[in-house]
Order: structure tokens, then C-alpha cells, then sequence
């Protein structure tokens, strides 16, 4: 039992079953490796490729020696940079989806008012400094900067960074948007009071780049810094796929069939069924969120099981409905019994103070 176990992990970083995605379990492991390479070359990394490289002690002694190992480490680190650019899939889905609108309408409503209640429940008052990861094109960051907050917004797709950056300046907002991915970000150690990563964990297949990502929020937070952070549920594909006939289409049914298996959403075809994603279980998400050191304040569903009921979009236009919608999906979001019939999660994190 033990030696089957130990086959399926990666042979480098040693925390992975690997075997959802060849070519993006090379790019993770070569990730993996160039740290270890560098760790016995004696440097660490952290933060951008081109600050991170710090000569270990003694090496000072030894110029040529240190000049050698830097250069090594260098290619090394170009390499796992590269390894971890965004998933081209992923980038290619938002560069053709109109991601702005998304939480204007239909059910993305009730995702957008639920989850700006939850984080308005936790969030210091402004003014704080927050950083939102996966920003997408600026919804949540624009809500914010108007409540007062300073909010740097990172995402890597091109026309979202683009888009939040319009927002900004045509609303004067002091708002900043750059191209960066969560795995990575370029911002110094506890540098922010709060982290939204409202996207990145469910659009990053492989386990230990979620847990990167989730180190990384970690290491630009302010100890006792909050962090809100976004997962899909396994079953999210599986409720939808019913309720929008979706089940009907065989290519649909393959989809499905796998994100039930193992939660790994692979789409090819159709722009309706999502981009390449990992669906979670709650137990797996916890654990994820634990072994990366956070302290787990609450785990919400967002919508509830409401956002896939046929008569959701006549419940949402009559205000006294939509209240009580609103009433039910926030009193049973900490059911466990409930949390898979949810689309989207929110698990309000904190770091030690
Ligand atoms: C569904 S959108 C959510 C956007 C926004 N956070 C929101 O909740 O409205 C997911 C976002 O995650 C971003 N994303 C995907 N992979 C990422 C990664 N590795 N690092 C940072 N952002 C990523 C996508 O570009 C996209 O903007």
C-alpha cells in the first residue's frame, strides 16, 4: 500500500499525485527541482527571478566560484518561471469570455452580493491595504477602492489587467492592475492587511502550485492579515449540467464524468462548460488551506444551492424574494450537508499574528 502511494508522487517535490496532466506536471516539477537545485547551489529564491537569488554564506570568499553557481541558478530559475506561466487554456477562455459582466447577471449576481457581504463581514475597516489576486477585469477591486481601500490588482490575463486599468482612470480610483500570476507575485514579504484570491485556486489543476499560490498569500500578508479565498465545489458541473440540459451533449457527459471522478475539469470544445480547473471537495480544500499554514475562520458556500433553481431568475427580480434568498443562503452557509450544492466557496483565512 505504501509503495503504490509513493509511486504516484512526484518524484521531485514529493507532495503530488501528478498523473491528472503530463505536460503541466513536467512544468511543476521542473519548478520543484530548480528550487532544489538552487538550495544545494546554496541560494534561495523568492519573490521575482531577478531579486531572488542571495549567495550563500562563504560563497563571497570564492568570486568565481559564486559566479558559476549564479549563472547556473539563474537558467535554472528562468526555467521554472517559464514553467509557471499561466495555463494557456485559461488565458485563451477569458481573452474570448466577457468576464465583466459575468457578476451582472443570472446567478453571478447572487456570487457577487454574497461574497462582497462575507468579505464586508470580516474585512478591517479602510482604510487597509488589499491585494487581489486573479482580479479578473476589476469587480470586486473597483467595490472596494470605492469603500476606501488601497487595492493593487494582479491577474494574467492581458485584456483583464487592460480593462481593470480603464476602470481606474476613468473613475479616478488609485487603484493599480498588473500582469502576475499567484503562484508568483512580485510584491514584497507583509506587505498587505488582505488578499482576495477569488479565482486563481480552481484554474490551477496541480495541487502544490495551489499550495505556491497559497504560500505566496501567506508571504505578502501582514501577520494577522485576512485572506478570502475561492473554490469551486466537485459537484458545481453536475448541477448545472442538469439544470441548464448541458447532460444532454456526450462531450458535456465526458467533462462531467470526469470532474466527479477526480475533480479535474478538462474542456476543449465548448465555451458554456468552463476552462481547465480543479473542482473540490471540502475536505480537500481544508486540508490545502491547513498544510499551507493559514488559520481557517469560516468556510461559506456562496450561493448556496440557489444558483442552479429553475425559477431563480423571477425570485431575484422581486426585491421581498431576493431578500429572503439572500436570508436562507446566508444562514445555511456554514451547513456542511449543504456546501457541495454551492457553486463557489469562500474560505476566510487568517495568518498568525
Ligand atoms: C472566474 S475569474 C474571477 C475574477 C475575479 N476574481 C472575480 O471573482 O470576479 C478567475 C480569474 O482568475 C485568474 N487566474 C487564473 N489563473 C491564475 C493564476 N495562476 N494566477 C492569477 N490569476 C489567475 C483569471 O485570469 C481570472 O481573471
Amino acid at each position: 500500500m505504501q509503495t503504490r502511494r509513493m509511486a504516484l508522487l512526484c518524484r521531485h517535490c514529493g507532495t503530488e499525485p501528478m498523473a491528472a496532466n503530463r505536460n503541466i506536471s513536467r512544468s511543476a516539477c521542473s519548478r520543484a527541482l530548480a528550487t532544489r537545485v538552487m538550495k544545494v547551489a546554496g541560494f534561495s529564491r523568492r519573490g521575482n527571478p531577478s531579486a531572488g537569488l542571495r549567495p550563500a554564506l562563504g560563497l563571497r570568499e570564492r568570486p568565481r566560484r559564486y559566479l558559476q553557481l549564479r549563472v547556473l541558478a539563474d537558467i535554472v530559475d528562468r526555467i521554472a518561471w517559464k514553467a509557471m506561466q499561466p495555463i494557456d487554456d485559461v488565458v485563451e477562455h477569458y481573452e474570448r469570455t466577457r468576464e465583466a459582466d459575468r457578476l451582472f447577471s443570472g446567478p453571478g449576481q447572487l456570487e457577487r452580493v454574497r461574497t462582497q457581504e462575507i468579505i464586508t463581514r470580516h474585512l478591517l475597516p479602510p482604510p487597509a491595504q488589499i491585494l487581489d489576486v486573479g482580479g479578473g477585469p476589476g469587480v470586486y477591486a473597483r467595490w472596494l477602492l470605492h469603500e476606501g481601500y488601497e487595492v493593487d490588482l494582479v491577474d494574467p490575463v492581458g485584456s483583464h489587467v487592460e480593462a481593470a486599468t480603464r476602470t481606474f482612470r476613468e473613475e479616478r480610483l488609485p487603484g493599480r492592475a498588473l500582469r502576475g500570476d499567484a503562484r508568483r507575485l512580485d510584491a514584497e514579504i507583509a506587505s498587505y492587511d488582505a488578499v482576495l484570491l477569488l479565482g486563481p485556486l480552481y484554474h490551477l489543476p496541480e495541487r502544490c502550485d495551489r499550495i505556491q499560490a497559497l504560500l505566496e498569500v501567506g508571504r505578502v500578508l501582514r501577520p494577522g492579515g485576512i485572506a478570502f479565498l475561492a473554490a469551486i465545489s466537485r459537484f458545481a458541473s453536475l448541477l448545472d449540467g442538469f439544470a441548464r440540459g448541458f447532460v444532454r451533449d456526450p462531450e458535456f457527459l465526458r467533462i462531467l464524468t470526469r470532474d466527479l471522478s477526480d475533480g479535474q475539469h478538462r474542456n476543449a470544445a465548448n465555451t458554456d462548460y468552463f476552462t481547465t480547473s480543479f473542482f473540490h471537495k471540502p475536505e480537500e480544500f481544508e486540508a490545502e488551506i491547513r498544510e499551507a499554514g493559514f488559520e481557517l475562520q469560516l468556510l461559506a458556500g456562496v450561493e448556496g444551492p440557489f444558483w442552479c433553481i429553475n425559477s431563480f431568475p423571477e425570485l431575484w427580480d422581486d426585491a421581498s424574494m431576493r431578500g429572503l434568498l439572500l436570508d436562507f443562503a446566508r444562514q445555511a452557509e456554514s451547513e456542511p450537508s449543504l456546501l457541495g450544492a454551492s457553486a463557489h466557496w469562500l474560505a476566510v483565512v487568517r495568518t498568525p499574528a
